[in-house]
C-alpha cells in the first residue's frame, strides 16, 4: 500500500476548556475519498479546518506528502476547502468567483473562461456566468462553490456538507459527478457529511466520529457489515440494538430465547450488546420462529415495507417486502451470521464515547 499522503497525527484541540478532538490520528492515501461521518458538534468540521489551515492544532502535526504542514498557511497548501457555509465572494457574479483562484495564479483570460465553462457545465449551472451570487438559492451556491474548487485542480479537495442544500435528486447527481472527479483527474477527497447514505455510497473508507474520538475506520461494508460498537451500528443504517448474554460460542441469549450465531471467543454468560439489521429478521409463522410476536406498526417505504414487531418486551424494527398487518402474530427468525455480538462498553470512560447525546 503506498504511503499516506496526508497524516493526522495525535491532534488535539480544545475551545475554552472543552476538548473538542483528543489525539486524533488519521491517514488519507493518494486518490483515496475518505467521509468523515458523524453526529453534529463531533468534530468534523474542525478537524477539516485543521488539515485546510484554518485553525491550529493545540497538540498533534499534520505530515502532507510527509512533509509537517502544520503552521504552513491555507493558501499554500495544496488543499482547496468548499466550506460548510458556501463562502463565495457577494459582489462578485459567478464567472468573477470561480475565476478568483486561476486569476491570482495569472492564468491566460482564454484558459479561465474555458475552465468557467467546464466547471459550470460540471455543477448543472451552463449560462450562469454574469448572475449575482446574491440571487443563488443555497443549492446553487453550494454549487458554485465546488466549481470555484476544481478549477483550481487541487491534490486534494476539502468538502464539507457541500451538498446539504440541495434536493435528493441533484444530491444524487452531484455525487455521481464528485466520484467522476476522483476518477478522472485523481483528487483526492476528504469529505464531511452527516447523511450515512452519502457516505456509503461515495467513500474508499469511512471513518464515523463521535466526541472528539473516531469510533471506527473501514470501507463501507466493513462499516456497515460488521460495526465494532453499538454506536457506529446505530449511528450507520437502523438497528436492532438488544442486551444479550453469550451463553457459550455461537450461542447468544436475548429476550429469554437462545439463538445461534457464528461469533466466538466471548467467554461463557457474558453480557454483550447484540446487533441485527431490520433487513435481517424474517418473519415467519408464529409457533416457527425463535421469538413470536405481534406486528404493532407498519409503513410503506416504497421498496419495502417498514414494521415494528413486539416480541419478547422489544419492539424489533423489521424490513420486508412482505406485508404483515398490525395485529398479525410473527414468529422472528435471524440466521446466525446475522446476529452481531458486540463487547459492552468496559469503562465509564468508553461508555460515554459511545454514548450519543
Ligand atoms: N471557534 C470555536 N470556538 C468555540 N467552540 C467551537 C469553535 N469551533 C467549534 N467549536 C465547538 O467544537 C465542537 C465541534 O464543532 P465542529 O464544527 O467541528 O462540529 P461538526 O462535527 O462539524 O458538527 P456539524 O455536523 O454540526 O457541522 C462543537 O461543540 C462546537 O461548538
Ligand atoms: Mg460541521
Amino acid at each position: 500500500m503506498s504511503q499516506p499522503l496526508i497524516n493526522l497525527i495525535d491532534i488535539s484541540k480544545s475551545y475554552d476548556g472543552s476538548t473538542i478532538l483528543d489525539e486524533l490520528n488519521l491517514s488519507v492515501r493518494e486518490n483515496e475519498f475518505v467521509t468523515l461521518l458523524g453526529p453534529s458538534g463531533c468534530g468534523k468540521t474542525t478537524t477539516l479546518r485543521i488539515l485546510g489551515g484554518f485553525e491550529t492544532p493545540d497538540k498533534g502535526r499534520v505530515l502532507f506528502d510527509g512533509r509537517d504542514i502544520t503552521k504552513m498557511p491555507p493558501n499554500r497548501r495544496m488543499l482547496n476547502t468548499v466550506f460548510q457555509k458556501y463562502a463565495l465572494f457577494t459582489h462578485m457574479n459567478v464567472a468573477d468567483n470561480i475565476a478568483f483562484g486561476l486569476q491570482i495564479k495569472k492564468k491566460s483570460g482564454n484558459y479561465i473562461k474555458d475552465k468557467i465553462k467546464y466547471a459550470l457545465k460540471l455543477v448543472n449551472l451552463e449560462g450562469f456566468e454574469k448572475r449575482s451570487v446574491s440571487s443563488l438559492s443555497g443549492g446553487q451556491q453550494q454549487r458554485i462553490a465546488i466549481a470555484r474548487a476544481i478549477v483550481n485542480e487541487p491534490k486534494v479537495l476539502l468538502l464539507d456538507e457541500p451538498l446539504g442544500a440541495m434536493d435528493l435528486k441533484l444530491r444524487q447527481d452531484m455525487q455521481y459527478e464528485l466520484i467522476r472527479l476522483k476518477n478522472e483527474l485523481g483528487i483526492t477527497f476528504l469529505y464531511v457529511t452527516h447523511d450515512q447514505e452519502e457516505a456509503l455510497t461515495m467513500s474508499d473508507t469511512i471513518v464515523v466520529m463521535n466526541q472528539g474520538y473516531i469510533q471506527q475506520m473501514g470501507t463501507p461494508e466493513e462499516i456497515y457489515n460488521e460495526p465494532q460498537n453499538a454506536f457506529v451500528a446505530d449511528f450507520i443504517g437502523d438497528s436492532n440494538i438488544i442486551d444479550g448474554c453469550m451463553i457459550r460460542d455461537e450461542l447468544v441469549e436475548i429476550l429469554g430465547a437462545k439463538f445461534a450465531c457464528v461469533d466466538k471467543g466471548f467467554g461463557c454468560n457474558k453480557p454483550v450488546d447484540v446487533v441485527i439489521r431490520p433487513e435481517d429478521v424474517d418473519l415467519i409463522g408464529p409457533e416457527e420462529g425463535t421469538l413470536s410476536g405481534v406486528v404493532s406498526h407498519i409503513i410503506f417505504k416504497g421498496v419495502h415495507y417498514e414494521m415494528e414487531v413486539m416480541a419478547g418486551g422489544f419492539e424489533w424494527l423489521v424490513h420486508s417486502t412482505d406485508c404483515f398487518p398490525v395485529g398479525t402474530r410473527v414468529g422472528i427468525h435471524v440466521d446466525p451470521f446475522d446476529i452481531q455480538i458486540m463487547n459492552k462498553p468496559e469503562s465509564e470512560d468508553e461508555e460515554a464515547i459511545g454514548t450519543d447525546e
